[in-house]
């Protein structure tokens, strides 16, 4: 008789069935082994390689910067981790803006190259072709609307979107639509979150909120953000359940301290 207990595989049927239920869905970004590792085992339901890798792990300004190349190498990385999780990979800026055939190629690159288990892409009827034409490969989409990073040079703000009338009746559409495209979920980051809880109660499909309030069907973070390793990124909708940054910044100031006093390694930790 087998010990090994079979783990319940997310996927984007069993997100669906989640939602019927009534079951909220948590999600967090992940873009190394390690963290995804960690994230798995503590049961999240899906791990988003997003491009916010482009603020985290590279320190860029706005998540235009990273590649195809880059999202492929983190997404890797977290499917060699994970044994449970959906893994969710983040189409980047310029690898599916150009036509559907540019949108299919570069999801085909990350399914193919990373092991990933599905592609987001932002945006709402100006993509719709190019999601199209990435299902009919069988690769699954999560679509994103309200703030969308990679259109911050339109925005010029990372404020709160669709607080006027006609944006809000716009996002609904774009949601609808998605929908009906096929999109098996939808993340909807910081509008109000009345707006939200209209499109998650308006659409079947799983709705996830970053700063979209508690009436959606799951929440997504940055890791890094909720884990407090970042101090400079403080938002409303952000709860903090760690001061990483207070905590290693102390455990590295030991270390010096140590190595410089002699103090490590002592009779024990060595051979
Ligand atoms: O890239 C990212 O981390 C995201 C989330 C903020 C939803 O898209």
């Amino acid at each position: 008789m087998s010990v090994h207990k079979e783990v319940k595989k997310i996927t984007t049927h069993v997100l669906q069935e989640m939602k019927m239920k009534g079951e909220k869905i948590a999600m967090l970004t992940g873009y190394d082994f390690s963290m995804a590792k960690i994230l798995d085992q503590a049961g999240i339901d899906i791990i988003l390689v997003g491009d916010s890798a482009s603020n985290v792990m590279a320190g860029h300004e706005t998540t235009l910067p990273i590649t195809l190349d880059q999202m492929i190498y983190h997404a890797s990385s977290v499917v060699r981790a994970v044994n449970r999780a959906l893994v969710v990979v983040d189409l980047p800026f310029g690898s599916y803006q150009g036509d559907s055939k540019q949108a299919l190629t570069s999801s085909i690159r990350i399914m193919k190259e990373s092991g990933g288990h599905a592609v987001k892409l932002e945006g709402g009827q100006e993509i719709v072709e190019s999601i199209r034409r990435i299902l009919s490969a069988g690769i699954p989409v999560m679509g994103h609307l309200g703030l969308t990073p990679q259109s911050i040079y339109k925005f010029g703000t990372y404020t709160v979107r669709a607080k006027e009338k006609d944006e809000a009746a716009q996002l609904i559409a774009d949601a609808k639509l998605l929908e009906e495209t096929g999109c098996f979920a939808i993340v909807l980051e910081k509008i109000p979150a009345k707006l939200a809880q209209e499109v998650a109660s308006s659409i079947d499909i799983p709705v996830i909120g970053i700063g979209a309030g508690n009436g959606v069907d799951g929440q997504v973070l940055v890791s890094h953000d909720m884990l407090g390793i970042n101090n400079e990124f403080n938002p409303r909708f952000l709860r903090k359940y760690h001061n990483l940054y207070e905590e290693m910044l102390t455990s590295f100031e030991s270390y010096i301290k140590d190595v410089r006093s002699s103090d490590f390694p002592n009779d024990k930790e060595q051979y």
